[in-house]
């Protein structure tokens, strides 16, 4: 269950929570066509409350819109105003925030172009999303028997509601045969990605994910892991790989919001590796916890500072 908080951010006003309703018409409700973000805020050591990469995380949230042709009725500064007042406002030193943008009441069927489009912002507590012990273990995967959305049936780079019913396919097929988590793979059979991560595997000192330009989405932990990856000295290279190569891998691990660098041991009753945590996945997640939750000085740029009341 989630943790019930104080209030909602709905359409420029805080709502209480239990009165944060919606119209049993409300068109995203029946067809999807509604976008989101997930991101989550930190409580650093020096007892700093942070937001990580909250203005990218907004950025995204628009191209998911102009992809769909959602016109938000707010500017960007006012959304990035109001995910930090939301889990300010709300006592939060740390936990996650989920912005989203739907379509209202108003016509049904298909084309509903005119309808109204409102945005709320919630915030929550949740913790490791893979589990405390998948963060720290690693988890077991399997392939999924759904794939990612190909290239011409929607617009992957939009993180769009109705997206998720193609990783909510994969994550339980993949939680009902006792595995933490399923992997996609695309239209041609190559690895694309997780239900709700990106994939990264390291083979004798080389890292390697699936490229920006294939049907995965553009994962904000992604675009950080390489960026820290660079700055380690380690070579990373976007390029299409087949199962076979992440069996094989020295090393796998995840990346995302939610899961934030979660290393993989075992994939379809394969161990990876060792089948524990490797020296490549460990240094990245220290490096991303010293950065969110540590004493790191380094990407604060990534880092929006708010005062929880
Ligand atoms: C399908 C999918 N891929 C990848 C990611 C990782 O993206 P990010 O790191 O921006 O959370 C997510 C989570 O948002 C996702 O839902």
């Amino acid at each position: 269950m989630v943790d019930k908080v104080e209030k909602i951010w709905m359409d420029g006003e805080f709502v209480p929570w239990d009165n944060a309703k919606v119209h049993l018409l409300t068109h995203t409700l029946h067809y999807g066509v509604g976008a989101f973000e997930g991101i989550r805020a930190y409580k650093r050591r020096d007892g700093a409350s942070v937001v990580f990469r909250l203005r990218e995380h907004i950025e995204r949230l628009f191209d998911s819109c102009h992809l769909m042709q959602l016109e938000i009725p707010f500017s960007r500064e006012t959304i990035v105003a109001a995910c930090l007042q939301t889990i300010a406002e709300n006592g939060l030193a740390e936990g996650y925030l989920r912005p989203l943008v739907y379509i209202g009441p108003g016509r049904m069927g298909l084309f509903a172009v005119d309808n109204p489009i409102h945005v709320a912002v919630a915030a929550w507590r949740w913790g490791a999303y893979l589990g405390d012990d998948g963060l720290a273990q690693g988890i077991r995967a399997r392939i999924s028997s759904f794939m990612r959305h190909s290239a011409t049936s929607t617009l992957s780079k939009g993180k769009i509601c109705g997206h998720y019913v193609n990783s909510i396919l994969a994550k339980r097929e993949a939680m009902k045969d006792g595995y933490h988590e399923a992997v996609m793979l695309d239209q041609d059979g190559f690895v694309s990605e997780a239900s709700g991560e990106n994939i990264f595997i390291v083979k004798n000192g080389e890292v390697k994910t699936p490229p920006y330009g294939s049907t995965i989405l553009g994962g904000i932990t992604r675009d950080s892991v390489m960026e820290l990856l660079s700055e380690i000295g380690l070579p990373i290279r976007e390029a299409r790989f087949c199962r076979e190569e992440m069996y094989l891998a020295d090393e796998v691990f995840f990346t995302g919001t939610a899961a934030e660098i979660t290393p993989v041991r075992e994939i379809d009753n394969r161990q990876i590796g060792k089948g524990e945590p490797g020296p490549v996945t460990k240094q990245i997640q220290e490096r991303y916890f010293d950065i969110v939750r540590g004493e790191a000085t380094d990407h604060m740029e990534w880092l929006t500072r708010y005062e929880p009341m």
